[in-house]
């Protein structure tokens, strides 16, 4: 017995070292960590139990037969995230570049066949040379399967995907299919094609980092969620926005304890909003002082910066936060920002995250640009995805709720639960001077002082329509509260909704406009 256990300790010495010290030593040299170094970040400690350690290729071309790595370029197993399940696999490029092959996507498909038995998330860790190219198209049927396996699991259990390393050409639609996207910066790249295949098909010269680095997907394509300085930091954000969400689509997100008092009143918000209606005002201020000890975990911090979008809790609560952003292109929306807080709400409705949004939107961002790159099918995502969300949906208006961004930004109209206004809130269908010059553009002209005319009959608008009372009068909005009461509003609002109850219509699947 002693000699056998013996050669299982020896198996098992040579899986951790993956390709060899040699190469760890070269992973290091780039600043990287190694696969299972990873996961030790990832998971609460000593939690990690792996499967499939022993897995090896079953290929005989180009000399391969002779090399044969135990587990096959990728760790796979179970581990907790703060006590709680999750489904992991972390790409060893140590081992032929953490290239795909058959036995390496089937481990990677086994894994999440059992988190969809279970009801665990999915988190993989990518660093990997794309399909094994000795093993041809039985690599490519490989990321089949896998894709297939992601599409199945969106919206059942939450899926993350950690880009730590390359991820190109079809490898990355894996990620793509998943729920949030983490890269680091400066060793993490994605693209369909390299900057060579860039240079000889459009002649372009761009770098690795520029044209798929975690910048610009972060800020300028929008393709990940997170760009982190490195992979600590990376895998740490990881667990913190597993705090949020729940195992599954059947559970509750994880309510926490706090010591922020339910009631503690937002002094600091009776002044926020600036007397002219054009002066811009940071609303992630409003959102910090609203939540639990003014902890906001933005995502997709650095795109579309007119819509912020992230989680935070209230009074232990797991919520989702979609807040017009006046600081930032005066908080309209165009067609990123609504692509982005589509793709937030459709998440927190799946995973039942209540959804509370703070509202300062002067309408959808007019122009040629906008218009023929389509903001009527864009802008039309996030009206479904506010219409569709039968999670919990509660709206503040600060300010400017004007047009149909109005109807938009989750009102009573599209089955918000509990929409109040400040008393600050102008709900209009557009701003003073623009409704003056459309309506009264004859009687300007003439009068004798223009400009005088033009303010007189700005003010009597700004009287009549730039307030929430009318909104009031018709119960499209729920109640004016006085703005230090928000923070407690919001909870009890939120108590009240925890039974809520809510369906839409038998069907296949709705038709977003994609
Ligand atoms: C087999 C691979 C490999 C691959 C890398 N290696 N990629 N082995 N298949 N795809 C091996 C290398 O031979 C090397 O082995 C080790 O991994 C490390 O690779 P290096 O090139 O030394 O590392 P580095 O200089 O850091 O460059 C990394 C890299 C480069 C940029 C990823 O390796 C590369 O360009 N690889 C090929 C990428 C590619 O074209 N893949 C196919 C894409 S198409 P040794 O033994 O020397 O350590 C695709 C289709 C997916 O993926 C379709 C899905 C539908």
């Amino acid at each position: 017995m002693a000699d056998k256990i013996e050669q299982l300790r020896t198996l098992k010495e040579q899986a951790h070292l993956g390709g060899g010290q040699a190469r760890i030593d070269a992973q290091h040299a780039k600043g990287k960590l190694t696969a299972r170094e990873r996961l030790t970040v990832l998971l609460d400690e000593g939690s990690f139990r792996e499967t499939d350690m022993l897995a090896r290729h079953r290929s005989t071309r180009f000399g391969l037969e002779k090399q044969r790595p135990l587990g096959d370029g990728v760790v796979t197993g179970t581990g907790t995230i703060h006590g709680r399940t999750v489904c992991v696999f972390s790409q060893d490029f140590t081992v032929f570049g953490g290239s795909l092959s058959e036995v390496h996507a089937e481990k990677i498909c086994k894994i999440m066949d059992l988190a969809m038995k279970i009801g665990a998330p999915v988190i993989g860790l990518n660093d990997s040379g794309g399909a094994r190219i000795q093993e041809g198209v039985v690599s490519l049927g490989g990321y089949a399967d896998i894709f297939l396996r992601n599409t199945m699991a969106s919206g059942v259990v939450p899926q993350i995907s950690v880009v730590l390393g390359p991820c190109a050409g079809g490898a990355v639609y894996s990620p793509a299919l998943t729920d949030f996207i983490f890269m680091t910066k400066g060793t993490s790249y994605m693209f369909v094609t390299g900057p060579d295949v860039v240079k000889t098909v459009t002649h372009e010269e761009v770098t690795f980092e520029e044209l798929g680095g975690a910048d610009t997907h972060a800020e300028r394509s929008g393709v990940a969620h997170f760009a982190l300085e490195n992979e600590i930091e990376c895998l740490l954000a990881v667990r913190k926005m597993m705090s949020y969400v729940p195992m599954n689509n059947r559970e509750q997100p994880p309510r926490r304890t706090t010591s922020d008092s339910p009631t503690r009143l937002n002094d600091k918000l009776r002044k926020i909003v600036p007397a002219n209606p054009n002066t811009p005002y940071d609303m992630r201020d409003v959102i910090r002082d609203v939540v639990d000890e003014a902890d906001f975990f933005e995502v997709h911090a650095g795109y579309a910066t007119n819509i912020i979008v992230g989680f935070a809790t209230l009074d232990g609560r797991p919520i989702g936060i979609v807040a017009n952003q006046p600081a930032s292109l005066a908080g309209v929306l165009d067609i990123n920002s609504s692509i982005k807080g589509a793709r937030f709400v459709r998440f927190c409705d799946a995973f039942n995250i209540p959804l509370v949004v703070f509202e300062d939107v002067p309408g959808f961002l007019p122009g040629t640009d906008q218009e023929w790159r389509g903001i009527i099918r864009h802008g039309a995502k996030l009206l479904y995805a506010f219409c569709e969300a039968t999670v919990p949906k509660v709206t503040v208006i600060t300010r400017k709720a004007y047009g149909g961004a109005y109807d938009v930004m989750n009102s009573k109209h599209i089955r918000g639960d509990y929409n109040v206004a400040w008393p600050t809130a102008e709900i209009a269908v557009m701003g003073a001077k623009g409704a003056v010059e459309i309506l009264y553009r004859k009687d300007i002209d003439k009068a004798e002082s223009p400009a005088d005319k033009a303010k007189e009959l700005q003010d009597s608008y700004n009287e009549q329509f730039a307030n929430p009372y009318e909104a009031a009068e018709r119960g499209y909005i729920d109640d004016v509260i006085e703005p230090q009461y928000t923070r407690s509003e919001l909870i009890r609002a939120l108590r009240v909704l925890e039974t809520k109850r809510d369906s839409n219509p038998w069907k296949k699947h709705g038709n977003i406009p994609l």
